[in-house]
């Protein structure tokens, strides 16, 4: 069995100074807009709104046109995430074979919807489009570790076995 803890390692708080570097390391980049979305993320766990500006800056964007880039890509998070990320996929094969139950499901369990984060900060559920491994739908990943032919039972068992 796989023990690994894939759990959210901590994140940095915010800091500028740490901002600005991954963004003038981005910033010369073809598609450097991109990779410092990915590099602010992977350094908070979000993107802080008051990276904005920042972003626009060195791109020579609006505020709103960064915005609108990272609204457009669901991996890119408004707020931390909880210490572990459930992600269920909502595509149309994961969808034909059960996924919106089990998401109902799974939201009833934890009392948030995808999206949202439990109020202890544990589990942060969220939606993904097709994670390429529709044979065996409907798929999850926890922690970025993929499941396959997920359903409720196994899912809770999943779930119960979080630190
Ligand atoms: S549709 Fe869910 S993995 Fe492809």
């Amino acid at each position: 069995m796989d023990t690994r803890d894939n759990s959210r390692p901590d994140r940095a708080a915010w800091d500028q100074d740490e901002a600005r570097r991954i963004i003038t390391r981005c910033a010369a980049l073809k598609g450097g807009l991109m990779e410092a979305l990915h590099g602010i993320q992977g350094a908070f766990g979000y993107i802080p709104a008051e990276s904005y500006d920042m972003l626009a800056d060195a791109f020579n964007l609006s505020g709103a046109e960064v915005y609108g880039v990272k609204s457009f890509y669901h991996d890119f998070r408004d707020t931390p995430a909880g210490h572990h990320v459930i992600k269920i996929c909502q595509a149309e094969s994961c969808q034909a074979r059960g996924s919106r139950l089990l998401t109902a499901h799974v939201e009833k369990l934890l009392g948030i919807r995808l999206g949202e984060t439990t109020a202890n900060e544990r589990i942060t559920l969220e939606p993904v489009y097709c994670l390429g491994n529709c044979a065996v739908s409907p798929n999850i990943t926890i922690n970025d570790k993929l499941y396959g032919r997920m359903d409720e039972d196994r899912l809770e068992g999943l779930l119960g076995k979080l630190g």
